[in-house]
Formats: C-alpha cells, sequence, structure tokens
C-alpha cells in the first residue's frame, strides 16, 4: 500500500478496463497543449501515443514490460508500464489516471511506489512530448530534469528525463573501448564528429529501400562508426552529444559498427 494507492500487476483481464481508462486519460490531453496542427493534430481529435485505447497493446505490454494497475478505492484507476533498460536503470514508458482521478496524487503515489519496487534502480528515464505542461510539472516535482531531447516524431520534439536515485553516485554508460561486436543493449554517450553524405541501400533481410548515412562518435576512450537510419540521420548534426539507449555491435566489412536500434530513440543530450 502506497498511502491510499497500491500498484498490482496488472493481467489479462484488465486489457479492456486499461485501455479504457488510458484512451479517457490521453483524450485529456486537449487541455494541456496537444498540438492543433500537424501530425499529432490527432491529440487534439482525441489520439494519443501508439496502443493507447488498444486491448491488444496492453496485452502486449503485459508480456514484454512491468505492467501496474493503479487502485485507489477498490477500483482500477491508472496503469504504470515500465521497463528495465540495463543493469541499474529503468524506464517509464507509460502512466496514466482515469481523469476522474486527476490531481489528487494518485500519479504522484504510483510514480513513488513503483521506485520502491526496482531498488536496485539507480537512474529512471522517460520521454514525454515538449508541449504537454502538465507532465513537464508532474515530473519535474518528482525530481525528473531534463538532459535531452528527442527527435523521432515528426510534428513535436520530446524532453527527455533522467531521475538519479542516488545523486551522490553518477550513473555510467558504457565506454566505446569496452563494445565488441555481437553486444546488444548498448547504452553509450558520444559526441559526433562527422557523418556522411546519405547512401541507398536495401535491407539484407526484407529487401525494402533504405537510406543509411555513418557518423563518427567518440568519447573519452575511442572512436566507433554509428549507422544511421532514414529518419535517424536528419536528427542529428556534427558536435551533437548523444546518449543511445538500445543499441547493438555488428561488424561490417571486418569493422565494428554501432547502430541505434528500434527500441528507445536518439537522445541529443543537452
Ligand atoms: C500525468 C498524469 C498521469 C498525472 O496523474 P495525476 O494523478 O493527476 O498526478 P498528481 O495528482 O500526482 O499530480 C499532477 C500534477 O500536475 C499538475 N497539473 C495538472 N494540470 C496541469 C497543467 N495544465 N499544467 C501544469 N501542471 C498541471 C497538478 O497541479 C499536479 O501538480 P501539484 O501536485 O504540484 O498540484 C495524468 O495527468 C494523466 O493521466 N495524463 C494523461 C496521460 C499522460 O500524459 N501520461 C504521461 C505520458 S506517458
Amino acid at each position: 500500500m502506497l498511502g491510499n494507492v497500491s500498484l498490482e500487476q496488472a493481467t489479462v483481464e484488465d486489457a479492456g478496463q486499461l485501455a479504457e481508462i488510458s484512451k479517457r486519460a490521453f483524450h485529456s490531453d486537449i487541455h494541456v497543449m496537444a498540438p492543433s496542427k500537424g501530425a499529432d493534430a490527432s491529440a487534439r481529435e482525441g489520439g494519443g501515443p501508439i496502443g493507447y485505447d488498444s486491448p491488444e497493446f496492453q496485452t502486449r505490454m503485459m508480456r514484454v514490460c512491468r505492467y501496474y494497475k493503479m487502485i485507489y478505492d477498490e477500483q482500477i484507476v491508472g496503469g504504470l508500464i515500465a521497463s528495465r533498460r540495463r543493469h541499474g536503470h529503468y524506464e517509464l514508458e507509460r502512466i496514466f489516471v482515469d481523469p476522474k482521478y486527476h490531481n489528487r496524487g494518485i500519479g504522484t503515489e504510483a510514480m513513488k511506489g513503483v521506485f520502491t519496487l526496482f531498488p536496485d534502480a539507480k537512474i529512471w528515464t522517460l520521454g514525454t512530448p515538449e508541449w504537454n505542461v502538465r507532465t513537464k510539472h508532474f515530473y519535474e516535482k518528482l525530481g525528473f530534469v531534463q538532459i535531452g531531447w528527442t527527435k523521432d516524431e515528426p510534428a513535436w520534439n520530446g524532453r527527455y528525463y533522467q531521475k538519479s536515485m542516488d545523486p551522490h553516485q553518477r550513473y555510467k554508460t558504457m565506454k566505446i573501448s569496452e563494445l565488441t561486436s555481437g553486444m546488444r543493449g548498448v547504452e553509450v554517450e558520444a559526441k559526433i564528429l562527422e557523418i556522411s553524405e546519405p547512401r541507398h541501400v536495401r535491407s539484407r533481410t526484407t529487401d525494402e529501400p533504405l537510406r543509411v548515412a555513418n557518423a563518427i562518435i567518440t568519447d573519452e576512450t575511442g572512436t566507433i562508426k554509428l549507422a544511421l537510419w532514414n529518419e535517424q540521420i536528419k536528427q542529428v548534426k556534427i558536435s551533437d552529444r548523444i546518449r543511445i539507449n538500445s543499441g547493438y555491435i555488428t561488424s561490417f566489412r571486418g569493422e565494428k559498427q554501432l547502430n541505434a536500434g528500434k527500441y528507445g530513440p536518439l537522445i541529443i543530450l543537452l
């Protein structure tokens, strides 16, 4: 029990109800500056992030993440989805509270509750749209600090937040010199030194046409080639400091190459 709010693992039987609550919660974004123009005009017309109103999506997230229902007054009033990115690093994938129960401290209690469920967390991270004044206030009050921007959405940038659970201990990402071929879940911070002109190639597995540009990135231990695919190419520029959260290392023509991966966007550090 966390105050009057408890977190319980969500089950498939809850998926329909959680999808309904999520739908109502995200539709309430119209009151907090959801843009009225551009690709996510749907947020104003009643939209939300991928799968937000789908019971099947909730069920899938229950399989691949830690999905909790929030119980208040013996009722389900919201959901919270978390995942473990790397040892010591957890990501808040999503949180939503039924608008009927907004601004009573339930979201805050649920966040404090999830922090206690994962005592091995050194950092928690999350992304939220730049226009969302409500989540900005909510996360910053909980001690999250914006450390970067994401640029993977066509119509808006995302704020990327991090909370250090122990401010005296700096969370360390991997170093470039430690990266070896075949590694997955690679988390590095580095500066972009060069970006090549994009080339047109075809996917080896699906044959679809792709664009790829090679960047050279560096940290204090070395340099590595980073493959930027399609939309990633225009998200970064030379001299940007970036964080990659779930990259993987391949070997191409005998040379190690870092790929940013599709789970977790490129983060342009402040
Ligand atoms: C974000 C969310 C989960 C917060 O839940 P909640 O139970 O209302 O949270 P709390 O009551 O603990 O805190 C809400 C805070 O936001 C503040 N807030 C509400 N509307 C606001 C606005 N328009 N601008 C700024 N702050 C606002 C409240 O005043 C409160 O802060 P306070 O405690 O300093 O007064 C809820 O608003 C929600 O479901 N939003 C839609 C879904 C969403 O955006 N999820 C996050 C992205 S994944």
